[in-house]
């Protein structure tokens, strides 16, 4: 759960430490707790490494700057092992100074490792676990004099998911990385190579990268790439192009990156439908879902595996698919799916959301469907990531890069792209018309506009979150597609304002949670359409009298028009007209822009909060 980047360049320049801070400052994301670079030249390694923000490095820097290098490793760490201090921060050298390794993941035979070499003399400074690659390596080189070989020497002794680059004091133009479940892609240049935890690492640099396969081992030099397998062989890998714009990983203005990534909405949801409707006579077409069209009919139960944000948009999955498509869907958090025996057949198939696509837990789940002969779709959004990759078809959400730990845009273009699923099974199996997968087709394609519309009315929802800077609890209620809305709300406030929050269901309150209801408790209902679903809308209007009654301070979701609702609610946050099942893309946008308002009001940090990170590459 670490930021990893690596660069070797033909001169030895500034360029190398510019694009290695630049990475770090796109790698945040996945761990801020302290950060490290080791620079390389003729005269060695120079390394500086600090707890707290990357800030903190970078001031020590402008203080004390390293010198230029011709190859730099860099990292931005979410701690394990070891807290976050300035010892515990990446590069970790060896004793004598000779390697420097940065890491991603967890050697869980760490503690071993570590009492042999203890044992054999070596002198550990810091808690981590990283620390005993860089002496083994030390140990590997300085025996085999090839930094290659002594990666792939000590990667066979390693335990867990992990990856790491190397640099050699007497060899500034090589940097060598392995990686076992943990990710690393290669990026491509001109007279210089990268290598990154993941594309936004050097996306501002080039767009051309190679995606690396499990067990393989990466040499990088100012002009060749080398890849071979944890045994030395010369291995493949496949190339790709990024096609994210550099510039969307940069906060264009907007305050904060969670505040732009809100903004970016309509165009991940736009993104992520274009092109895809273009098969014969307007049918759905998904060039990307490469699993046998018999296989897919004969599909009898789909299990969706994912965690978070991602699982919640496999809820409002669930209702869409299984009424378009007439077949069960079960929702599983990844982490528990694998470990819980489930029921999995080559009739199953298996839907694993990731924003990142490399979120442990999900990977887990993912192998494990695969070898109960499951077919596994990815819906991801980060290119080359493992679940795309170790899996039978991708099918990208187009969100480009989420940068805020809280996830957002993310979260509709799942939704989007997980519709889109749903479609084309139904129209595969026939459970659909064509005419009616046409019709939603449509209402999709009108969604960016309507999201725009929240969007632009996001002052008054502003206005309403600095007036609750003070509040300690917010619950949330939803029914049917406004269920997991309600959830993802929740998730929202309390990731970003620290503040507890619930999401329930609106039919369950009064088999519990209506307990919590006491005078100026504050609750936000997300209300259903009055149009098409009045059952639905009936019941969740008699749940909000319910709890007004007894105290509640109402603050509804509701589609404009529906005037009904405004005689039980303190405050009603319009979302324009949209069908229910489509609800989702606007309902949620109005509790993600309160959880961001209400975290800056409180003055908290809102696309870095305290304990997360973004891509959870750990179990
Ligand atoms: O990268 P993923 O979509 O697999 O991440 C899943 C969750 O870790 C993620 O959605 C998390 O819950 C977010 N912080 C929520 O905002």
């Amino acid at each position: 759960m670490c930021g990893i980047i690596g660069y070797v360049g033909a001169s030895t320049s500034g360029r190398g430490l510019d694009v290695a801070l630049e990475a770090l400052r796109r790698l945040q994301y996945r761990g801020y707790d302290s950060a490290g670079i080791v620079a390389a030249n003729q005269d060695g390694l120079s390394h500086v490494k600090r707890a707290g923000k990357l800030e903190v490095l970078e001031a020590q820097l402008e203080a004390e700057p390293l010198p230029a290098a011709s190859a730099v490793i860099g990292h931005t760490r979410w701690a394990t092992h070891g807290g976050p201090t300035d010892v515990n921060a990446h590069p970790h050298l060896s004793e004598d100074g000779s390697v420097a390794v940065v890491h991603n993941g967890i050697l869980e035979n760490h503690a071993q490792l570590r009492r042999e070499l203890t044992e054999a003399g070596v002198k550990f400074v810091s808690e981590t676990d990283t620390e005993v690659a860089a002496h083994l390596l030390a140990h590997a080189y300085a025996a085999q004099g090839d930094l290659t070989d002594a990666m792939t020497s000590v990667v066979q002794r390693l335990e867990g998911a992990f990856t790491l680059l190397a640099v050699a004091a007497d060899n500034p133009h090589v940097v060598v990385g392995a990686r076992r479940t943990s990710p690393l892609v290669v990026g491509l240049g001109e007279g210089e190579n990268f290598l990154g935890s993941d594309v936004a690492a050097f996306v501002a640099q080039t767009t051309s990268a190679l995606e690396l396969g499990q067990d393989q081992v990466a040499t990088i030099t100012p002009d060749s790439v080398t890849i071979t397998d944890f045994d030395g062989n010369l291995a493949e890998a496949k190339p790709f192009t990024v096609d994210w714009d550099a510039s969307a990983a940069v906060k264009g203005g907007f305050a904060t990156f969670m505040d732009k990534e809100i903004h970016d909405e309509p165009n991940a949801v736009r993104d992520t439908l274009l092109g895809r409707t273009t098969g014969p006579g307007g049918a759905l077409q998904l060039d990307e879902l490469r699993i046998d069209e018999s296989v897919l009919r004969s599909v009898d139960k789909i299990v969706v595996i994912a965690c978070g944000t991602a699982a919640y948009a496999g809820h409002v999955a669930k209702y869409a698919i299984e009424h378009w498509c007439r077949v069960p869907v079960e929702v599983e958090l990844a982490h528990e799916f694998r470990y819980r025996d489930p029921v999995v057949t080559e009739k199953t198939l298996v839907v694993a959301i990731s924003q990142s696509g490399e979120t442990m837990d999900t990977i887990m789940a993912v192998r494990h469907a695969r070898e109960q002969g499951a077919k596994v779709v990815a819906v991801v959004n980060t290119m080359g990531s493992t679940i795309a990759r170790e899996s039978d078809a991708a099918l990208y959400t187009h969100a480009g890069p989420e940068v805020a730990v809280a996830s957002t845009k993310a979260f509709l273009a799942q939704i989007a792209a997980t519709y889109l699923l749903g479609l084309y099974l139904a129209q595969l199996r026939g459970t659909m018309f064509a005419d009616e997968v046409r019709t939603v087709l449509a209402e999709l394609e009108t969604m960016p506009a309507k999201i725009q519309s929240v969007i632009d009315g996001e002052g008054d929802i502003k206005a309403l979150a600095d007036s609750m800077r003070d509040v300690t609890s917010v619950l949330y209620l939803g029914r049917h597609v406004g269920f997991p809305v309600a959830m993802e709300g929740a998730l929202k406030l309390k990731e970003l304002a620290y503040i507890h929050a619930e999401g329930f269901a609106a039919g369950e309150l009064k088999h519990g949670p209506i307990a919590l209801i006491e005078d100026g408790q504050a609750v936000f209902v997300v209300v259903p359409s009055p149009r098409g679903r009045d059952v639905l809308h009936d019941k969740v209007l008699s749940n909000i009298q319910e709890i007004r009654a007894r105290g509640a301070r109402t603050l509804v979701v509701a589609e404009e028009g529906d005037t009904a609702v405004t005689e039980y609610a303190d405050k009603v946050l319009w979302v324009p007209r949209t069908p229910t099942l489509l609800a989702p893309l606007v309902a949620v946008v109005p509790l993600q822009i309160f959880a961001c308002a209400l975290a800056t009001a409180k003055g908290l940090d809102v696309d870095q909060p305290r304990n997360l990170a973004k891509s959870v590459t750990v179990e």
